[in-house]
């Protein structure tokens, strides 16, 4: 049996470019793995059936079939590594919101790679795995390594930025989720509207700034190229984000293509306070503590790992 803890993730930056042709759009990410886990458990059988299960936070709305990007990645794991009559009994206890832009789903994906190479004794490196996990979903090798991690191409093509320090943060979760193709789509509109001009250039004194783990030059420079596409969907996140701005923040801003928000704090207690009390705010549904970044499930990431 295996069991693997995945965290979830904020962007501290998202610049995004014009569509490409193939859908996609060219970015500059700058992922921080948060302290929220999902996490896998995986017992191996031989009789051919991959099966899952799930309890937490969404759950109940998502399906457990080949739809779920957790039954996706060991079928795709067995198909190029494994042999037919491999089977995994799966459950995922899940932490991270759903359809929130905090990758729950990519950070499933990711850590079912790692449970299944692990009981099926396939001995695939994490470079391997990196490479199915890109197959599987933009979001996905960057919950592989965890840490902090520069991500370029779609997301996919990582580079470590060691950080020092702890980043205290206050997530606000919403009644309802976003679809992350919807909201892509949408600053499609804008960019062609004139609304926005995107450009996936990220400056490098932005991102020293976003490198540096003090709280109040982070909170100077983070950046969400989605969020005025999110909002015009979601408009009531204005209100979540001036909610926290209001309550002592250090600066608000919404979670990759939303609708979750994150709240950068000064110090732990202030954040533990916050939580407190935007629970009480109308249009939030929960609240939920957490710092970062943390470590991916096998630990820190190294350059030579990537
Ligand atoms: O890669 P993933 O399947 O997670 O992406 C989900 C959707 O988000 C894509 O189908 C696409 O619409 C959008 N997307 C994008 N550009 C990216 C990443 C995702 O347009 N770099």
């Amino acid at each position: 049996m295996s069991i693997v803890r995945v965290p979830g993730k904020i962007n501290l930056a998202l610049c995004v470019a014009p569509r490409r042709p193939d859908g996609y759009h060219e970015l500059s990410s700058l992922f921080q793995a948060v302290s929220l886990y999902d996490e896998i458990t995986a017992e191996p059988t031989t009789d051919g059936q991959i099966t899952l299960t799930m309890h937490g936070e969404g759950s109940e709305d998502l399906p457990c079939d080949s739809t779920n990007l957790a039954v996706r990645a060991a079928e795709l794991l067995r198909a190029r590594h494994g042999t037919p009559e491999l089977g995994v009994r799966m459950h995922i206890a899940k932490q991270i919101p759903m359809a929130g832009g905090m990758a729950g789903g990519s950070a499933d994906g990711a850590g079912v790679l790692l449970a299944c190479n692990e009981v099926w004794q396939l001995n695939r490196s994490l470079a391997e795995l990196s490479e199915l996990a890109a197959d599987l979903g933009s979001d996905v090798p960057f919950l592989l390594y965890g840490g902090n991690a520069l991500g370029t191409g779609r997301g996919e093509k990582l580079v470590v930025q060691p950080t020092p320090g702890r980043l205290e943060w206050v997530f606000a979760l919403a009644p309802r989720g976003l679809s992350t193709p919807l909201v892509y789509q949408h600053f499609d509109e804008m960019a062609d509207r004139g609304a926005i001009t995107p450009s996936s250039e990220l400056p490098a004194d932005q991102l020293d700034a976003l490198c540096s783990g003090d709280p109040k030059i982070v909170a100077g420079a983070l950046r969400n190229d989605l969020q005025a596409a999110a909002l015009e969907l979601y408009p009531e996140l204005a209100q979540t984000l001036a909610s926290g701005l209001a309550a002592g923040a250090l600066a608000g801003l919404v979670c990759g293509s939303g609708p979750t928000c994150a709240f950068l704090c000064a110090d732990a207690p202030s954040a533990d306070e916050l939580a407190k009390q935007l629970a009480g705010v109308g249009q939030i549904r929960a609240t939920r503590r957490a710092h970062g970044p943390v470590p991916g499930p096998r630990g820190q990431a190294s350059d030579d790992e990537l």
